[in-house]
């Protein structure tokens, strides 16, 4: 799959050099190509990876992975171009000054789907920390990722490379689930930063 990172800090940078090192072709989508930043990503994330800027990257791609801050997101979208028909993985979370900027009878990945006509927009990767992302191993157990989204061939998409990283996707149902991951994912951060557990913590969802 060609897929376009949008975004190379700590998320896109992680998810981009996974991906690549396991055979995907990824183009990170990036302000500045040419930044000793980028250079040694690419250097670390090998010869399936390249760089460039956001438009030639989102132009090339059928996926595409939303990994900007939230205030900077609207307009990342809006430099990307035409998202139409487009699988949009979105792993943002909408955090302003701290908070949730967006909630209870919206998400921020409805708002991306309002940004971004066409695109058939999937939450997914935003209930844990880059860390766990680098490496999701909990002495052979997976964390649970879960996701959603309104179409199912996107999610089953989204869904393989989830597993690829080693989480066990779990399918949340549509879009508007989005409402309830992006408040899971500031428990994750209060867990790890208020209570002081650390980021080396991961859900996962039992069954019997
Ligand atoms: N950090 C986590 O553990 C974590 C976990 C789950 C979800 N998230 C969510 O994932 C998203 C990305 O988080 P992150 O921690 O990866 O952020 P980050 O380390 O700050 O990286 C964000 C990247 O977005 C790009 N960007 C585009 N416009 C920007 C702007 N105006 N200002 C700053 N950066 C801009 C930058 O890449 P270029 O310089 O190459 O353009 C930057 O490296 C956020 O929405 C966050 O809430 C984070």
């Amino acid at each position: 799959m060609r897929i376009a990172v949008m975004g190379t800090g700590r998320v896109g940078g992680t998810l981009g050099r996974r991906w690549a090192q396991t055979g995907h072709s990824i183009v990170f989508g990036t302000r500045d190509p040419a930044s000793e930043k980028v250079q040694a990503l690419l250097r670390e994330a090998g010869p399936h990876a390249c760089a460039a800027s956001l438009a030639e990257a989102v132009a090339a791609a059928d996926i595409v992975v939303l990994a900007t801050p939230w205030p900077a997101t609207q307009a990342a979208l809006r430099s990307a171009g035409d998202l139409s028909g487009k699988i949009l993985l979105d792993a943002t979370n909408p955090i302003k000054d701290g908070a949730l900027d967006v909630g209870h009878t919206a998400s921020g990945s409805e708002q991306v789907a309002a940004w971004a006509p066409g695109a058939r927009v999937v939450k997914a990767l935003n209930t844990t920390g880059a860390g766990n992302m680098a490496n999701p191993d909990y002495g052979g157990q997976r964390p649970t990722m879960f996701l959603c989204g309104d179409d199912a061939e996107a999610k089953a998409l989204v869904t393989e490379l989830i597993d690829a990283l080693g989480f066990e996707a779990l399918d949340s149902g549509p879009l508007s689930a989005a409402r309830y991951l992006e408040p899971l994912a500031m428990l994750w951060v209060a867990l790890v930063r208020g209570q002081g557990l650390g980021p080396d913590i991961a859900f996962k969802l039992l069954r019997r």
